[in-house]
């Protein structure tokens, strides 16, 4: 979880209750007319946040809205051409994008409730 930045723009994406260690994620819209959203999701105690974007072509990760985990449940991974990346670090361990990381956005807490930061330049 981050401290807010003055340039950002907070956003409610939905309540810690929705989440849970078996996969659960929320998605939500950043800028629907250039389809941008991202993901929450929690490991342990954390909660970590990032854009819906593939490092290796664009496409969103999910082909189901929120299921971002692969098989096993220990890694996201991209539907399109089976990338995998660390949950912690959004970094890719596997697939075509390796060593490339998805987008991290700050997150914050206020008793259940889940903020997500949106950056200017994500919206340009
Ligand atoms: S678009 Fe994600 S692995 Fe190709």
């Amino acid at each position: 979880m981050s401290s807010p930045s003055k340039s950002g723009q907070w956003i409610h994406v939905g309540t810690v209750d929705r989440l849970d260690e078996s996969g659960a994620a929320i998605t939500f819209d950043i800028d629907q007319s250039r389809f941008l959203g991202g993901f929450v999701i929690k490991r342990g105690d954390q909660v970590y946040a990032y854009v819906n974007r593939c490092p290796h072509n664009g496409s969103r990760l999910d082909w189901v809205p929120g299921e971002l985990f692969d098989e096993s449940g220990e890694h996201l991974i991209c539907a399109t051409h089976g990338a995998v990346f660390e949950p912690e670090t959004g970094k890719c361990v596997g697939g075509p994008c390796i060593n490339q990381a998805l987008i991290p956005l700050a997150v914050q807490l206020k008793l259940q409730n889940i903020y997500v930061e949106v950056l200017p330049s994500l919206l340009s």
